[in-house]
């Protein structure tokens, strides 16, 4: 995009109708559009109101019948297997087609709602290729989610067909997936169970099928190819389920046109690439990084897009990113601070990358918590390219702050994560509401109307999607984070300002661990924090006070809360220290002091808060996490 970043953001600020007019001939339309935004219903918003397209085609066809037919599309690389696998974008077609066929046959249409639940497998994208192609919406479902999580998002979007597999590969041990979707799918209402699944069966282990499972693999062998779908711009493309403050997840809603527009402009401009150019985002397609930057936005823009099963480190050692991006020849790596954290304290000399060509590896993007300055300066050193700290959250679906290496490359500062990107009005607001100066924390707002790609809605909930995000500072979109802009206008995010923490750039909620918790029969109350942890960034705990008269040993106890918040969320909840604890700090309002008790388990300093109820609380769990005060 021509001009400094300066120039493109003014500009979209004083001409948004124009500026993402422009940034719709990126993609094809059906009906392109003639007016960008309709915000008549604020704070609903719809981008590109009368236009019409297929994301598939934008992310497939175009590019098949725009030359690209024989360019690889997806590269798979299985740190687990050793195999790499490899679709050109002819065959993605195929196979995207193909299953777009056979879903068809089973009845999925326009609309319909499809839950992927599958391990980093290429089937995985191809499945949400497909869906996009019907026309209807698909809802994946990260693999390290236990049965009880998967079930309430598959009655929550009451989904006509699941698309899953028999297993995931994890470090020391084969995931039986298909155990797991029979428990959820046993738990959900038979009224709004869906009626078929459709199974890819993997050769670590293979799943027993029953009446209503279908092969994946003959499902598409028998299935008669078919083409893209016209929806509305408007028309949901797919809905994420994420964590928000309390047990039930949130369907975050991504539209078609909006999102297809925004993938391909931060593609050219936040990640400086061009089509043809292999990008790399090492995370899974279960998060929104592996929805926009594994599977559409390189896709859209004519990339090739790597997804790699296996970890940084371990997966045999921590040399396994570059690799792969040596053997793939990688332009732009993005993933999350932890991993770096991971491969650091594994490597600290980088000694893993003498031998490595990198070749033309550009920029290293980090993004899904905070990124500490030390870890972004290592990284920045070892690897001798730029590293780049942008921040975003499911609800935008892209970047709100970065810095623009297709526009601008801005300086770096460390810790902070840049710049907000043209169309993100962001600013820092006090609790009454006002604007803090600069330096100053605060909330972190986004002042309406939000950009082209951002949530229009949550899932069955316009109230939720009201209440959570557009009712504490009217005319503002509430991040839900707490940081500062600094005199040059960067931001740094610091810390979240509701009870979402995040665990090796996972996001969670320490509310639905809580509730978790609170369903042992020996809890009285409780309390989890997130305490720091050096390598996942954060790290749950849990503070449980128990029933009075539970004889039960307090060993016993812990060990059962560990296995219950792994059998009910899931592994990647990471829970292993639950504390039982004679109290909870609380203010004389009843409200737990999180802020403090994660201050204490971290060792840090803290002042006892004027509104304390018991004092003798406070001591007594400082006593008991940290040992008796001495001197
Ligand atoms: N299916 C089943 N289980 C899964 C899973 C999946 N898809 N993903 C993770 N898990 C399990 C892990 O095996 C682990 O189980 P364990 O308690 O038996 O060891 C548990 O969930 C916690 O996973 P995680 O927090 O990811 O820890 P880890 O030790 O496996 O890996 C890192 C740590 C830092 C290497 C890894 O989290 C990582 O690479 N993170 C950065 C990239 C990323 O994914 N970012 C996300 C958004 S960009
Ligand atoms: P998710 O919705 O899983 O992408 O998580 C979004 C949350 O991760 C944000 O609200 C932030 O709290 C955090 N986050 C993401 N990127 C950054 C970043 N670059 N710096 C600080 N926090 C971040």
């Amino acid at each position: 995009m021509s001009g400094s970043y300066a120039e493109v953001r003014r500009r979209s600020m004083e001409d948004p109708e124009g500026f993402w007019l422009d940034a719709a001939d990126a993609i094809d339309w059906v009906s392109p559009p003639t007016r960008a935004l309709d915000d008549s219903a604020a704070p609903f918003q719809r981008w590109y109101p009368d236009g019409q397209l297929n994301t598939c085609h934008n992310a497939v066809d175009r590019h098949v019948e725009g030359g690209r037919a024989d360019q690889l599309a997806l590269v798979h690389d299985s740190a687990y297997t050793g195999a790499v696998t490899t679709y050109t974008y002819a065959q993605l077609q195929d196979a995207v087609a193909s299953l777009a066929g056979g879903l068809r046959s089973r009845g999925v249409g326009r609309g319909d709602r499809v839950v992927i639940y599958m391990p980093m497998i290429p089937e995985a994208v191809i499945a949400m290729l497909a869906c996009a192609r019907l026309g209807a919406v698909h809802s994946v479902v990260f693999g390290g989610f236990a049965a009880k999580e998967l079930a309430s998002r598959i009655a929550d979007a009451q989904p006509v067909a699941v698309i899953s597999a028999s297993c995931g590969l994890e470090p020391n041990r084969v995931v039986a997936y298909k155990p797991l979707l029979d428990a959820a799918l046993a738990m959900v209402d038979p009224a709004v169970r869906p009626t078929v699944s459709v199974v890819k069966q993997r050769p670590q282990q293979v799943a027993d099928m029953g009446p209503t499972d279908v092969d994946y693999d003959e499902l598409v062998a028998g299935a008669d190819p078919v083409g893209c779908v016209t929806v509305d711009a408007t028309d949901p493309l797919y809905v994420l389920y994420t964590s928000g403050t309390t047990g039930t997840p949130k369907g975050v809603v991504r539209d078609n046109g909006g999102h297809a527009v925004a993938l391909a402009w931060s593609m050219a401009n936040v990640y400086g690439v061009r089509p043809g150019e292999v990008y790399w985002a090492a995370s899974d397609v279960g998060w929104v990084v592996g929805h926009s930057y594994i599977c559409y936005g390189p896709l859209i823009h004519g990339c090739t897009t790597v997804m790699y099963e296996g970890k940084p480190v371990g997966t045999p050692d921590a040399g396994a990113f570059w690799r792969v991006i040596a053997d793939h020849g990688v332009a732009v790596l993005f993933t999350a601070p932890t991993a770096m954290r991971a491969i650091k304290r594994v490597d600290p000399d980088g000694t893993l990358l003498a031998d490595v060509d990198l070749g033309g590896f550009r920029t290293l993007f980090l993004a899904g918590e905070r990124c500490d300055p030390d870890t972004l300066e290592w990284s920045a050193a070892t690897l001798g390219v730029p590293v780049i700290d942008h921040w975003w959250q499911t609800e935008t679906g892209y970047p709100i702050s970065a810095n623009p290496m297709g526009i601008e490359h801005l300086p770096v500062k460390a810790g902070s994560a840049t710049v907000p990107m043209p169309g993100w009005d962001v600013r820092i607001l006090d609790d009454a509401g006002e604007e803090v100066p600069a330096g100053t924390i605060g909330n972190v707002v986004v002042k309406l109307p939000l950009p082209p790609g951002a949530f229009p809605t949550l899932w069955n909930d316009e109230e939720r999607y009201v209440e959570s995000y557009m009712s504490r500072f009217p005319g503002y979109y509430l991040t839900g984070d707490a940081g500062l802009v600094d005199p040059d206008g960067y931001l740094s995010i610091m810390s979240r300002i509701d009870d979402i923490i995040n665990v090796a750039g996972h996001r969670l909620s320490t509310g639905a661990m809580e509730e978790v918790l609170s369903g042992h029969p020996a809890v009285a109350e409780c309390a989890v924090i997130g305490v720091a942890d050096a390598t996942k960034g954060e790290v749950p705990v849990g503070l449980v006070v128990l029933k009075v008269g539970v004889d039960t040993p307090d060993d016993t106890i812990t060990i059962e809360l560990v296995r219950k918040v792994r059998d009910e969320i899931g592994p990647v909840a990471a829970f292993k220290q639950a504390i039982i604890v004679d109290g909870l700090p609380k203010t004389r309002s009843g409200k737990v002091l999180r802020r403090t008790a994660k201050a204490i388990a971290e060792g840090a300093e803290y002042t006892v808060p004027s509104t304390i109820e018991d004092p003798d609380v406070l001591e007594a769990l400082r006593t008991r996490l940290r040992g008796p005060a001495t001197g």
